[in-house]
């Protein structure tokens, strides 16, 4: 889900008002505020500050009230909150607690309300708190009003008075703020998105915001209940594993996150191990393209992004990964989700693994699929009726039997930087008779790459061509190249997939 969820809320709201008027979107906040952020959601940062803004104005201008925040002359942490306060006179019609809906649910009168997003249109009468209801509006004199919607209001209400709207911190989003904090210079285009992985939200801040990383921080901190962690990712990523340097810029500096993906729980510690919730959608199709009962080799398994998800739906799977902090997290989590069954995993270099993993799983097959994991219950009512039908089973034919899983089917290889280069380790790997008559057909190939060409005809050339040359053969058939996403100005990651050519497998040259 690209996009910052506070955005997501008002962006619905804004669009219901603009399209439905206020008393929607009005009502849309009582039901928005139901619904804040969840632990597990995701949010994808991106500069943002022109839609918010520009959906607020609207809104504004619509009510003809002034009701951006005040400019922040305090501290910069922590913020001092106080200073944010701001009161507003808006005109309100008195109305009896029973006449009200009649005003907020009329054509004529319903444009002529508060439209504020958080702002409920009936309050309660401060100085009669039993007696009439305050219809707030959106306009500062009666005579605004057309006729209809004034008689309306006449004859159903008790006149008109003057409401103070008390507005603070709490009620602008972080966008609002920022834009009220920063100098005039930093406004336009200022960092208020975010990506989350559990609990942390993690930000890249340009050089110019760095002074009031902490600020901004603290507002990401307040402003989303299911974060408790904010960091700054440095530019420094490790070469090796794949994982970012980043510094706490606000709140408690846990890196252990539990995290959602795909129905699957995650746990691991996000500054040692590689995570991007970015590739979601690419976990997602890989693990579509599999089918239950299908072998899996992941030989850079990270935490068990696509491994987890697989073997819930039925795969074997052989996962890998160097890094000792992956692995740790990578069991923990096939223990977590309940596949050990279906999982085994190693730590161990990827060329390693991609030389012993055929071996392993002829030698150690994985016994047969036997159809959708069950539930408790499913399973206690199958055992019953086992044992009803046991004649039955025991004089059944050798049809019946299902081989053990001997071969592997599909590997999925994502260390974009490098996979290509590991692609040799596929070289002879069919080291006798037994191993290549279980292969009847091929497995497939997912393997991760980046490519500086940006025309997906030159990408699957450059593609194309380094594969080949490692693996000294001409891909033949089906090759897919699937353009994963854009990492950065002039650099894409794309997945080739192909099936791995039995030349290679049997290459005895090496
Ligand atoms: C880009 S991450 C992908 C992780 C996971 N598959 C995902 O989609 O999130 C690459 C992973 O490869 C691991 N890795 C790096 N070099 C490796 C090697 N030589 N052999 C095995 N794993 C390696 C890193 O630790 C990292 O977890």
């Amino acid at each position: 889900m690209d996009f910052h969820f506070e955005v997501h809320i008002w962006g619905y709201l804004g669009v219901l008002g603009s399209v439905k008027g206020p008393l929607p979107c009005a009502i849309s906040f009582l039901i928005g505020c139901q619904i804040l952020p969840s632990s597990h959601q995701i949010m994808f940062g991106f500069r943002l500050p022109r839609i918010h803004s520009k959906m607020s104005r609207e809104l504004y201008s619509r009510s003809h009230l002034d009701t951006a925040p005040p400019r922040y002359n305090g501290p910069f942490y922590p913020l001092d909150k106080s200073a944010f306060q701001k009161s507003i006179p808006v005109l309100a019609a008195r109305v009896p607690a029973s006449q009200t809906s009649s005003i907020l649910r009329s054509e004529v009168t319903r444009k002529y309300l508060i439209g504020l997003p958080k702002i409920r249109p009936v309050v309660s009468d401060p100085s009669a708190p039993d007696g009439d209801r305050l219809v707030l509006l959106g306009v500062s004199d009666p005579v605004e009003l057309s006729p209809e919607s004034l008689k309306l209001i006449e004859s159903n209400g008790n006149g008109f008075t003057h409401y103070n709207l008390v507005l603070d911190y709490d009620y602008w989003t972080t966008s609002e703020l920022l834009q009220a904090i920063l100098p005039e210079e930093l406004r336009e285009g200022a960092p208020v998105g975010f990506a989350a992985t559990g609990h942390v939200a993690h930000v890249n801040l340009n050089d110019e915001y760095l002074p009031y990383k902490k600020t901004i921080g603290q507002l990401f901190l307040d402003k989303n209940k299911s974060i408790r962690t904010v960091v700054n990712k440095l530019d420094n990523i490790d070469t090796q594993f794949r994982f970012f340097q980043m510094e706490v810029i606000a709140g408690e500096p846990d890196f252990i996150v539990e995290h959602h993906e795909s129905d699957c729980r995650f746990t691991f510690d996000f500054s040692r191990v590689y995570w991007n919730s970015r590739l979601h959608t690419e976990h997602d199709r890989i693990v579509q393209s599999v089918h239950p009962g299908e072998v899996l080799a992941d030989v850079f398994a990270g935490v068990g992004p696509f491994t987890i998800p697989a073997a819930k739906k039925g795969c074997a799977v052989m996962a890998n990964d160097l890094n000792p902090a992956s692995y740790t997290y990578l069991c923990q989590n096939v223990k977590d989700n309940e596949v050990s069954d279906e999982v085994r995993t190693f730590c161990e270099d990827g060329r390693n693994f991609i030389r012993n993993v055929f071996r392993r799983v002829y030698d150690t097959p994985f016994p047969a699929y036997t159809g959708p994991k069950l539930s408790k219950t499913a399973l206690r009512k199958l055992q019953k009726q086992t044992a009803r039908d046991k004649p039955a089973i025991e004089n059944s034919t050798s049809q019946d039997f299902k081989p053990p899983r001997r071969k592997i089917d599909h590997f999925v290889m994502n260390l974009p930087d490098s996979a290509i280069l590991f692609l040799d380790a596929f070289r002879g790997v069919f080291t006798d008779k037994a191993l290549r008559e279980v292969y009847s057909t091929m497995p497939i190939i997912h393997c991760h790459c980046f490519t500086r060409e940006l025309e997906l005809e030159q990408a699957e050339i450059d593609i194309r061509q380094r594969v080949e040359e490692k693996l000294e053969v001409s891909l033949q058939g089906d090759v897919e190249f699937k353009k994963v996403r854009s990492v950065a100005p002039g650099k894409e990651m794309y997945c080739v997939s192909f099936r791995l050519p039995p030349e290679v497998a049997c290459n005895t040259k090496e």
